[in-house]
């Protein structure tokens, strides 16, 4: 309980100039949210007004709870298009506004596209799909740098009603087919190749690569050319976007969707080796993240919004580019990366263009606050009004650096927990109405009622399992093609309640304060990777009899991912085996998911029947090993005193 009081001790108000001009004050948040619980009929019946409709919806909600399953609907027979929303609807007052800025890797050429722009490259590829056979319903898959191009596709796909499913560049060959198979991706939209941190990104080769992988049936491959390499074209397979563009129509109609139709399908980890496909559809998602973006940002016309997400992830989705431009705001989209040429290529953009609301991830707060307050001081940063964190919980001292240093103690923090599978923000304390707490997500976002339940399912009041009770419109629907696997992942475990896979602590104020995941996934530098996949991956490597993987806190990845290998008979370990052990698994996921640190050890602990005990190995990797709780239990308990003693040597 010590822990849980501590946290209340520091909190920070936003200034009263800024409240004074918020859209949600403390009142406004106390009556609305009351409201959008006990009736969130009424509350999402009045909030979907503010998306455009081509025929208005005849019920605003429709989630049946069933024995082994359940359907969730939201605006039930209303049609509407998603692409509309984001441009066509801005046009009449927002044609010459800048709906994106896109930053690219190198400093000094920056982009800026109008909403008028945005409809004519948006049409010019949407028709450029159809003229390729993509219809309503099909999936089409996007493996694209960040770059305006990646907004283009994706709003050329919502505008024919084509699924998209954005698949983040960095993945190898082997995860995009992985991912391609899965949801039957006729198409590929990608680029020659994409840039970061003044690396090349062989994407096309990629894709090449992916495509000869069996199960994959991909027809055709559009390819932007980003930089001026040539790469391998295959006639009639591969189509150059620029020898095709003038022949492309500027205008397109849109394909009027039902509320329910999907939007897009998001591969994301899981406990199992094999990735979900979270699906969001086309009403609820859209009302969702454009009001949680509006009022969670405190969104005002004429600000510049930058939130540094890859567009291959959740926050990309949701807040580069459809909440953003649903409020018709502008949003920055950077190629790059926060360290180069140096660090303070964020602080150097956020100055450019006077960068008023910056939304990114704790990893890089602590990348770049150990990079030193200098690379912050040279750029004038006086345009930013607003912070926001997400993917991960950012600890209270990078949480007060970026207060101090980055927001010159001026700018409300917003720190905004939410999953793939929520859609948008679901936790977080509103610039206005609340008092922001270092350390801790906050609050309620309205018609979201969060719960904490034990092991048993039952309620309770301080700390357990992180539910949500009901449903609320961006809830993803199914898991694409696997809708009892979507139902066994998150209603399973307590009935009639959506579980996160998080624990989190409730303080006296009702704010949440998350404190990690309890599945078997990890968090790495705001990735989610699962134990299962990293771990089918090692074991693929001819040299590898067997593998654990478990994560340890990590000062600037919040977590990292340590491997406990187990070589075949007569493989000695050495320099050599490791790094081929490694290219296995940038090969089967990519980089990111490359284990920080990997252990050798002639066998693994395991219960009598078999399992291995991961806890002892998580408690190893993160030096708890004076204090391991009950061995017994292990068949070849004499084991553990080897790996530490080995881990002891490693670290
Ligand atoms: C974690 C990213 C603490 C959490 C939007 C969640 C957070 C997972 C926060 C989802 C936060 C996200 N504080 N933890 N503010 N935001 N998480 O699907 O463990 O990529 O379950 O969505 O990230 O990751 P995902």
């Amino acid at each position: 309980m010590k822990d849980l009081e501590n946290k209340n001790d520091l909190t920070f108000k936003a200034s009263k100039d800024f409240i004074a001009k918020s859209y949600i004050k403390k009142d406004d948040y106390d009556t609305l949210y009351k409201e959008s619980i006990n009736d969130p009929e009424k509350f999402w019946g009045e909030m979907a007004k503010k998306i455009s409709w081509i025929k208005p919806y005849s019920k605003v909600k429709d989630v049946s709870f069933q024995k082994n399953d359940l359907h969730i609907s939201w605006f039930k027979n209303g049609i509407l298009n998603v692409s509309y929303n984001c441009i066509d609807k801005h046009l009449k007052t927002k044609a010459n506004d800048i709906a994106l800025i896109c930053e690219a890797d190198e400093p000094g050429n920056s982009k800026k596209i109008t909403y008028q722009q945005l409809h004519d490259e948006v049409c010019k590829f949407a028709n450029l799909l159809k003229y390729n056979n993509v219809k309503k319903h099909d999936r089409v898959t996007i493996y694209m740098p960040m770059i305006c191009e990646a907004v283009f596709a994706m709003l050329a796909c919502a505008r024919i009603g084509a699924i998209h499913s954005v698949v983040f560049g960095g993945f190898s060959p082997e995860a995009l087919a992985q991912r391609l198979i899965d949801c039957d991706s006729k198409l590929i939209i990608t680029c020659n190749e994409g840039k970061r941190g003044g690396k090349i990104i062989p994407l096309k080769n990629n894709v090449d690569e992916a495509l000869k992988i069996k199960g994959v049936d991909v027809k055709n491959v559009i390819v932007f050319k980003h930089t001026s390499n040539d790469v391998n074209m295959e006639k009639q397979r591969d189509i150059y976007y620029h020898e095709v563009e003038k022949t492309l129509k500027k205008t397109c109609e849109i394909e009027p969707m039902e509320a329910e139709d999907p939007l897009f399908i998001l591969y994301t980890s899981g406990s199992t080796g094999k990735p979900k496909g979270v699906l969001h559809t086309s009403a609820g998602y859209l009302v969702y993240v454009a009001l949680s973006f509006k009022w969670v940002f405190d969104y005002k016309d004429g600000d510049i919004y930058w939130c540094t997400a890859d567009v291959g992830w959740v926050t990309g989705h949701s807040y580069i580019v459809y909440g953003p431009l649903a409020n018709g705001a502008t949003t920055l989209i950077f190629e790059g990366m926060p360290t180069y040429p140096d660090a303070s290529r964020f602080w150097q953009i956020c100055s450019e263009h006077k960068v008023n609301i910056f939304y990114t991830a704790p990893t890089a707060i602590r990348t770049l606050m150990k990079a030193g307050n200098e690379y912050v001081k040279k750029y004038d940063l006086s345009a930013l009004k607003l912070l926001g964190s997400v993917g991960e919980p950012i600890n209270p001292k990078a949480w007060l650096w970026y207060y101090d240093i980055v927001g010159n103690k001026n700018c409300p923090i917003v720190d905004t927990w939410w999953q793939t599978e929520t859609g948008g923000i679901m936790l977080t304390s509103l610039p206005g109405a609340h008092l922001q707490k270092p350390g801790s997500a906050g609050l309620p976002f309205f018609g979201i009622n969060p719960i904490l339940v034990n092991d048993s399912g039952e309620e309770v009041n301080d700390s357990g399992n992180l539910c949500i009770k009901d449903s609320w419109p961006g809830q993803a629907r199914t898991l694409y093609n696997n809708h009892k696997r979507f139902y066994e992942t998150y209603f399973q475990a307590f009935p009639n309640k959506y579980f996160s896979g998080d624990s989190a602590l409730k303080d006296s104020d009702g704010y949440f304060h998350i404190t990690g995941r309890v599945d078997d996934v990890m968090n790495i530098s705001g990735h989610r990777i699962g134990t299962a996949e990293v771990e089918s991956a090692l074991v693929s490597s001819p040299y590898v009899a067997e593998a654990a993987v478990v994560s340890y806190a990590h000062d600037i990845k919040g977590e990292a991912i340590y491997a406990f290998i187990t070589l075949m008979k007569d493989v000695k370990d050495c320099e050599e085996i490791l790094k081929e052990i490694k290219a296995c698994v940038k090969k089967e996921i990519g980089s990111i998911a490359v284990p920080e640190i990997i252990q050798f050890s002639p066998a693994l602990p395991r219960t009598r029947s078999g399992k291995i005990m991961r806890r002892i190995l998580r408690k190893i990797a993160s030096n708890e090993y004076e204090d391991l709780g009950d061995i017994s239990t292990l068949a070849n308990s004499s084991v553990v005193a080897d790996i530490i003693e080995v881990h002891k040597e490693l670290i």
